[in-house]
Parts: structure tokens; C-alpha cells; sequence
């Protein structure tokens, strides 16, 4: 399936350098850089307007994960947003486009608060920043805990590792989401992977994702970090993304959720996160 031209919005610098997002969850589905992809985005990736879409960087708001009053990751990846600001150069030369997101009588009767979140995302030579903010819009303070899920695209996950998580407490969530602390230097995956390592440094170096290159993720304002990768069996039981698949994806997410983020009435909370090629 792919999907629909007029959903998408498409950042171009030249160079055959450009991004795409979709309006249904402002989700990248896409970041070429000088000709290569970065991002995975399941093949099998369903484009319908309802269900989020598998691969690219979903935004997770207001919730992570399972969510007792609407979806697991929240509505904000399922969501129909809007764009403030059609792609553009910067002063900088780079391509910026803005999307936003407010509150609507559906998110009401999940969550009954006001709110604007703005995602501005900036094509630059060689990286590509997604700053993402949550104002709120209400008479009293709220609630959220909020997650950019990137899934980047590598050659083979068993040669891939994620710097930055060396002597931290991580919650497994494949070990009833008990605590346990890292020691290795670099973090490799061999297996099903579902962790929130807990106040992480601002940047990670993901190691052989292709061509044995080197990624870096730096973040601020998202403490935490999650690193997830499903593995053959539970790949094979996700209808949108299949065992094929599993080999050449890795998520490693920046987000503030291991404790939520409490916003005052009328305040702004500002997260951001660079990929640097
Ligand atoms: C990760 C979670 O962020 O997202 C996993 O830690 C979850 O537990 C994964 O399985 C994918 O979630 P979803 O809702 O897109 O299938």
C-alpha cells in the first residue's frame, strides 16, 4: 500500500536530499540523505488515516504506551494535523516546514484538556531536527508523557549498537517492566528488545546502520530513551510489519516518559531532536 500523494508533505533541499511526512500523525515516513533512506518504513505499512503507521517516526502523545483512557502511544500519531507553515528555506539555506495539532471534540472525550502541539521539522545539509512543543491551553495544569518513535533503517540488526546507555536504569519491558541497570559500553540486540533506559545522555551513537556508517542522535528536554526492536516471532505476529522486516529496523526513541511531564495552565513544554548523519 502506498500512500496518497495529497497526504503528503515533502521537504526538498536538492542534492537529492529531501523528507517526507505525512499529515495522519505529522509521521516522517521518510529521510534521504544525499540519496540514501535512513528511516524504515515497513513495506507492509498501512496507509488509511486511521491506524498508525508502521515505521518513519510516529509522535507519541499524551501517553506512551498502553493508555487506560484511549490508544497505546496516545491519538497524537493518529491524528489528522494541520500545516502552519508549507515547506520553506530558512535564513540558514535549510528546507522548514510546521504542523500543528489542537485539542478537538474527539481528543476532548479521550482527554478533556486544551491544547496546541507544534512539530517543526528542519531538513539541514546533513541532519534533520524535529523540534516538538505542547502548550497548554487549559485552565488548570495536565499530564502527558510524550515520545518521538524513530525507526531507523539498518542492514542487519545484529551488527547494530546504541552508545550513550552505559551504567543507567533501564525498565524491561519484556521482564514485567522490572528495573534492571546497563554495564555494557554499547548496547547490541540479539533477541526481542523493549527497554526505557531512564535519564540518558543527550546522545547516542547508533553504530552499522549501513554501509557500516554511524548515526547520532542528540536530544534535549527527552530524558528517556527507548530502545526497541520486536525480533523474528513477534515481527511475524504484526500484520504491518511481517519477520521479513525485523532485521533491517531498530527504534531508538527520545522521550520524557518514564515520569510525565506536569504543565502549568498557559505553559509551553520544548523537546527537540537532531539525526546527524
Ligand atoms: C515501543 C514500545 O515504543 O513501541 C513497545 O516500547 C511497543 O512496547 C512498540 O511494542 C510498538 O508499539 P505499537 O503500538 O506501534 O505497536
Amino acid at each position: 500500500m502506498s500512500p496518497n500523494p495529497k497526504d503528503l508533505l515533502v521537504l526538498d533541499r536538492g542534492h537529492n536530499t529531501t523528507c517526507t511526512i505525512h499529515l495522519h500523525g505529522a509521521t516522517v515516513l521518510s529521510w534521504i540523505l544525499k540519496g540514501e533512506e535512513k528511516i524504515f518504513l515497513s513495506p507492509k505499512a498501512v496507509f488509511d488515516n486511521k491506524k498508525a503507521i508502521r515505521g518513519g517516526i510516529p509522535v507519541v502523545f499524551p501517553c506512551f504506551g498502553p493508555w487506560e483512557l484511549g490508544p497505546a502511544h496516545g491519538f497524537a500519531r493518529i491524528s489528522r494535523w494541520e500545516v502552519i507553515q508549507e515547506p520553506k528555506k530558512t535564513e540558514a539555506g535549510d528546507i522548514r516546514a510546521i504542523l500543528v495539532l489542537t485539542d478537538s471534540e474527539s481528543s476532548r472525550k479521550l482527554w478533556n484538556y486544551s491544547f496546541r502541539l507544534t512539530y517543526t521539522v528542519t531538513l539541514a545539509e546533513n541532519s534533520l531536527v524535529t523540534d516538538f512543543s505542547v502548550t497548554n491551553k487549559s485552565s488548570e495544569s495536565f499530564d502527558f508523557t510524550c515520545l518521538l518513535h524513530t525507526y531507523f533503517r539498518v542492514d542487519d540488526i545484529n551488527t547494530v549498537s546504541v552508545s550513550g546507555l552505559k551504567g543507567l536504569k533501564y525498565a524491561d519491558k519484556v521482564r514485567d517492566g522490572n528495573l534492571f541497570s546497563e554495564d555494557r559500553e554499547v548496547v547490541t540486540i540479539r533477541e526481542n528488545v523493549d527497554r526505557v533506559y531512564i535519564a540518558t545522555e543527550n546522545t547516542h551513537l547508533i553504530s552499522n546502520t549501513l554501509d557500516g556508517k554511524t548515526l547520532t542522535i542528540s536530544k534535549s528536554n527527552f530524558p528517556d530513551t527507548v530502545v526497541w526492536n520486536p525480533w523474528k516471532a513477534k515481527a511475524a505476529a504484526m500484520p504491518d510489519l511481517g519477520e521479513e522486516s525485523y532485521p533491517n529496523m531498530v527504534c531508538v526513541e527520545a522521550g520524557h516518559v518514564s515520569s510525565p511531564v506536569n504543565l502549568s495552565a498557559g505553559a509551553t513544554y520544548n523537546a527537540s531532536q537532531t539525526l546527524q548523519a
